[in-house]
């Protein structure tokens, strides 16, 4: 397919990033890259991956794949033994960890302790679900400032807790991991996904019937409002769950729903604001991680699309996105820009609490880079 955005090189970008990931990789001794400095370049990191060190071990399985250097392969194979201990984590934040992290490092490298380390990931997640209520519940440990537990649901891990799970079954034979996945992302249209399209972050759910009896957000800016973040990973569930889960049609229905309310909302420049709601819009902040995860799904949802058409608008669309990412926030932005290259600025991570609003978000980094590989020709869309 041509590409539309002539002024941008997806070669070039990916470039960047490498060597973004490289210096990464030689600077941190200990402690996941968590969220940077976007004018140093420097890590406040996380001693054990918090909900979000997986998406850097992905970042070095993808560097990997792509260059076949055997020094990504070995720092992607530490940073996954280092991710080992969280199997254990009352968190569903895990499936970030050991999708992205673990078994990526099966998918795209063949890596046996990739698979080893996932599928320990996977049985100790599988292992939180709640039968009566056909759900898996954040968990106690969960990477929230409130409202965690087991009567707590969020949209955010549905989509790698449908890959994660169902790479489990494809490895192991045994379809109950899956099948959890299934009754956990259905779940989550109920939850979440509202009739418009538009994605609410978070519910509290009956732990006997799975009811909901509250519909809340974490992160965004009310509770009836779309924070960026809820959107975008509600389109990347909902595509994950179609390409991992085949047969159910509520899944493609949702995420091109999802898709749709994004494409008809997100501001002109392609770049989502923190919240779509925020009444500060325009002097608010933008959320690039948002927009990176958003632009992965749509490229997902190309290839998925049963009609041509539609397939190739959503695969425009993320290529404007990222051309936009690219353009006006990966380092450097002009020829002055003396900031370490390849790092995705203006990501906000949580200004509820005020953390890390204009920030590079380590998760932003693996969902751009994911995008590029595909765009690039690289990757297949569905290949993770
Ligand atoms: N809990 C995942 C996020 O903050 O996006």
């Amino acid at each position: 397919m041509a590409k539309r955005s002539p002024d941008v090189s997806w070669q070039d970008a990916i470039g960047s990033m490498l060597r973004r990931i490289e210096t990464t990789a030689t600077s941190l001794a200990a402690g996941f890259p968590h969220y940077g400095d976007p004018d140093t370049g420097s890590w406040t990191t996380s001693p054990a991956g918090d909900w979000t060190g997986g998406h850097w071990v992905g970042e070095l399985w993808l560097a990997s794949a792509d260059t076949a250097e055997p020094r990504y392969r070995e720092w992607a194979a530490r940073w996954c033994a280092a991710l080992r201990p969280r199997a254990s984590s009352d968190t569903i934040f895990r499936s970030f960890l050991f999708y992205y992290g673990a078994a990526l490092g099966d998918i795209l490298c063949n890596d046996p302790n990739g698979q080893a380390i996932g599928l320990e990931g996977a049985r100790g997640l599988a292992a939180m679900y709640n039968a009566r209520a056909q759900v898996l519940p954040l968990g106690g440990e969960a990477e929230e400032a409130s409202d965690v537990g087991d009567g707590e649901a969020s949209i955010d891990a549905v989509g790698s807790i449908c890959g994660l799970l169902a790479w489990a079954s494809e490895k192991t034979g045994d379809e109950s991991c899956r099948r959890i996945a299934r009754e956990h992302a259905l779940r989550h249209i109920d939850f979440c996904v509202r009739e418009d399209g538009s994605v609410g972050q978070s519910a509290t759910f009956d732990k006997q019937t799975g009811a909901v009896l509250r519909r809340y957000t974490h992160k965004g800016y009310s509770e009836r409002s779309t924070w960026g973040r809820a959107q975008a990973w509600g389109m990347l569930a909902y595509v994950l769950a179609a390409r991992w889960i085949p047969g159910e049609r509520a899944f493609l229905e949702a995420a091109e729903m999802t898709a749709e309310w994004w494409l008809a909302r997100v501001p002109v420049d392609n770049v989502a604001y923190w919240d779509f709601d925020d009444p500060a819009i325009p002097n608010t902040f933008r959320d690039t991680s948002a927009t990176a995860i958003a632009a992965a799904a749509l490229l997902k949802l190309a290839a998925l699309a049963p009609d041509r058409a539609r397939g190739q608008r959503y695969r425009e669309a993320a290529e404007d996105t990222v051309q936009a990412l690219v353009a006006g926030y990966l380092t450097p932005t002009d020829a002055e820009d003396r900031r370490p290259p390849g790092i995705l600025t203006q990501g906000c991570y949580n200004p509820r609490i005020g953390l890390a609003t204009r920030n590079e978000l380590i998760w932003g980094d693996y969902y751009l880079f994911e995008a590029l590989q595909v765009l690039a020709g690289r990757l297949s869309p569905l290949a993770v």
